[in-house]
């Protein structure tokens, strides 16, 4: 498997998200103080790591894309401005209140903000498959059993040469990631709080192959 370490764009570390505004950051951060485990960070992901993210898929091609995780809406705006006039986005957020500012915020008519779990992916899609889907769950700090079920659940769902974005706070998920897809591409970005591990997997592996994957080596940073 190829490892790839790349610098994300610069700029300053601590620069929001399009959008992104005083009110958000706070809304971010009461639900943090709430849900620490299920929020996972204390500030929407910079602007930065959200166009070095998005700029691993091929948004401007997508029929559908699945949002995992929409926060205050970071990667959801930048995703509606790449997307096509007839591409939808259907973005899971299970945080009523973040849900509710992503809905008033983007009233795109392409988006559908779900307020579920991402485990319930399959069932709001109509029965199609997305060509992209992008997650910033915290997955190592869900309930056990939350974060392997929505990654299994996404490799079975993505459309054929489909890609599932994924922004960690830690490598801890590479080998989730291996075991699930057989191309699987990293990339830091530290113009972000705190520096995120920006990855991308394609080809899922059919799900009785579930072999145990080889560790990613650690490679220079941004
Ligand atoms: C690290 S934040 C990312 C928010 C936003 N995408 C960003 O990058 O700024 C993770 C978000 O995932 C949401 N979340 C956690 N578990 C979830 C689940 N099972 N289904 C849907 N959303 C979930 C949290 O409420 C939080 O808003």
């Amino acid at each position: 498997m190829r490892f790839l370490v790349a610098p994300c764009h610069a700029g300053s570390a601590t620069t929001p998200s399009a959008g992104s505004d005083l009110s958000d950051k706070l809304l971010f951060l009461r639900s943090f103080a709430a849900h620490p485990r299920r929020v996972g960070a204390v500030l929407p992901t910079s602007r930065r790591a959200v166009e070095s993210m998005l700029a691993m898929a091929e948004l401007g091609q997508a029929e559908l894309v699945a949002e995992l995780g929409a926060g205050t809406g970071s990667h959801t705006r930048a995703i509606l401005s790449q997307l096509g006039a007839r591409a939808r986005l259907v973005a899971f957020e299970i945080d009523p209140a973040m849900a509710a500012t992503v809905r008033e915020r983007l009233p795109d008519p392409r988006l559908e903000v779900v307020t579920a779990s991402a485990e319930e992916l399959e069932h709001h899609l109509d029965g199609q498959r997305p060509q992209v889907v992008v997650s910033a769950l915290p997955f190592t700090s869900l309930p056990a059993g939350a974060g392997t079920a929505i990654l299994d659940r996404t490799a079975r769902t993505l459309a054929p040469g489909g890609v599932l974005l994924v922004l960690q706070y830690s490598p801890l998920i590479t080998s989730e990631l291996t075991r699930r897809f057989g191309w699987v591409r990293r990339k830091m970005c530290l113009r972000n709080v705190p520096p995120a591990f920006l990855f991308a997997c394609r080809d899922p592996r059919p799900a009785d192959d579930g072999q145990d994957a080889p560790g990613l080596a650690s490679g220079p940073s941004s």
